[in-house]
C-alpha cells in the first residue's frame, strides 16, 4: 500500500539578500520520509532555529514545490495533481500554526471561523448538521461551545484560540495534522492542554500527527518517533525513547544536554553556539554539522555521512557510526519500523 504522504530525495533552497540576488539557502537538502498509511501516531521533527522545519512542513503540505525531488500523496506527485486531487489534500493535510490570532480575521466571530472550511468543502449538507459538527469538535478539544461561540478572537484566550484551530483541522475530516510550533507561544499550563488534545486526536483512529518543535521536551512527551534536522539535513531519527534518552549524533547530544534540568545548581548554558551557525554557513559538500561538531574527523569534511543503525529503530548520519550498517533506504522513515532484534539495542 503506498505511504500516506512521502518525500523523495526532496530539495528546496531561497535566494536570499535585496532582490533574491544574495546567496541562496540551501533550506531543505536530499530529504526522504513518508507517512505510513496504516500507522497514525505522533512524529515528532526537531532542530533549531533555520534548521529547515517549517520548509519542510510546507513542503509536506503541497503548499511549497521541492526544485527537486518529488512529494506524494496517497500515491500521487503533488507536483502533477489535478486540482480535484489538490483540494482534497488541502481538505485532508491541515494545518496548525504557531501563531494562532495570526490565522482569524479579527473581524469575524470565531462561528464563521469554524463554519467556513465546511462550507468550502460542502461538508454540512445542513445547518443543523453543522452546528452538531461544530459542537462536536469544540467538545473533543476541551472547548465549552456556550463560551467559544459568538465571541470575536479577541475575547478568547490564546489556549483557547489555539484549540479553536485543532477544532477547525478537525471539522476538515483530516487524514493528517501538521502542527508547526503550536505551543510555543503559549504559556506553560496551556501547552499541556494544547498537547494533551493533540495526543488525544492521534490515539483515535485515522489522524496521524506531525509535531514541530525545536522543544525536545514536548516532543518527547508526546511524539512516537522523531527526525532530527540540522541545517536542512536529517541527523538522527528514531523511537523518540532511543533518540531523546541516547542521543547518538554530536548534534542532538547538544541538543539534548541543552535542555534546562530541574537543579539549581547547574547552570543553563543553552546550546554550545562554538562554530559557526546552521543559517550562516552551510556546507557544500560533507556534513553538514562539521563546522560545529566537537567529533570532526577528515572525511567529515569531504563525504556525506550515511544513515547508519545504532541500534532497533535508531540511525544517525554520522561517520562515528560507519562500522555499523547502512539505513538501506535514503527513507528515514525505514528507521521507524525496523523490528527490535534485528539489531540488539
Ligand atoms: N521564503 C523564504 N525566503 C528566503 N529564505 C527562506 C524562506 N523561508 C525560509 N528561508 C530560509 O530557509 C532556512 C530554513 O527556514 P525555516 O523557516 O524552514 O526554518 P525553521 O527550522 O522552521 O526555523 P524556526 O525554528 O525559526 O521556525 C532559513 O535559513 C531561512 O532563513
Ligand atoms: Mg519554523
Amino acid at each position: 500500500m503506498a505511504p500516506l504522504l512521502s518525500l523523495a530525495h526532496v530539495s528546496k533552497s531561497f535566494s536570499g539578500g535585496a532582490l533574491g540576488r544574495g546567496e541562496r539557502t540551501l533550506a531543505v537538502n536530499d530529504v526522504s520520509l513518508s507517512l505510513s498509511n496504516e500507522l497514525a501516531g505522533i512524529t515528532g521533527i526537531a532542530g533549531e532555529s533555520g534548521s529547515g522545519k517549517t520548509t519542510l512542513a510546507m513542503l509536506m503540505m503541497g503548499q511549497l514545490l521541492p526544485d527537486s525531488g518529488e512529494v506524494t500523496y496517497r500515491g500521487q506527485a503533488v507536483r502533477r495533481m489535478c486540482s480535484a486531487d489538490l483540494r482534497q489534500m488541502r481538505r485532508e493535510v491541515q494545518p496548525i500554526f504557531q501563531d494562532p490570532f495570526a490565522a482569524f480575521n479579527p473581524f469575524y466571530k470565531v462561528d464563521h471561523v469554524l463554519a467556513a472550511p465546511m462550507r468550502n468543502y460542502r461538508l454540512a449538507p445542513s445547518p443543523a448538521i453543522k452546528a452538531k459538527h461544530i459542537t462536536e469538535a469544540l467538545e473533543r478539544v476541551g472547548l465549552n461551545p456556550a463560551e467559544t461561540l459568538g465571541r470575536f478572537p479577541h475575547q478568547l484566550s490564546g489556549g483557547q484560540r489555539q484549540r479553536v484551530m485543532i477544532a477547525r483541522a478537525l471539522l476538515c475530516q483530516p487524514r493528517l495534522i501538521v502542527a508547526d510550533e503550536p505551543v510555543s507561544m503559549l504559556d506553560a499550563s496551556l501547552r499541556a492542554t494544547i498537547l494533551s488534545s493533540l495526543q488525544a486526536l492521534s490515539s483515535g483512529p485515522g489522524i496521524s500527527i506531525v509535531y514541530i518543535t525545536h522543544d525536545l521536551i514536548t516532543a518527547y512527551q508526546i511524539c512516537t518517533n522523531i527526525v532530527v534536522m540540522y541545517a536542512g539535513s536529517v541527523v538522527e531519527a528514531g523511537s523518540v525513547e532511543r533518540v531523546i534518552r541516547s542521543p547518538q549524533h554530536p548534534y542532538t547530544q547538544l541538543l539534548v544536554a541543552s535542555i534546562p534540568l530541574l537543579d539549581r545548581g547547574k547552570q543553563w548554558t543553552g546550546l554550545d553556539l562554538e562554530g559557526t551557525r546552521p543559517a550562516e554557513q552551510r556546507q557544500s559538500k560533507g556534513c553538514p554539522f562539521a563546522p560545529r561538531c566537537p567529533a570532526v574527523m577528515e572525511i567529515c569534511w569531504n563525504e556525506r555521512p550515511a544513515m547508519y543503525t545504532t541500534a532497533a529503530r535508531h540511525a544517525a548520519a554520522c561517520f562515528l557510526y560507519q562500522d555499523k550498517p547502512a539505513v538501506a533506504s535514503a527513507d528515514v522513515s525505514e528507521v521507524f519500523v525496523q523490528g527490535n532484534g534485528v539489531i540488539s539495542a
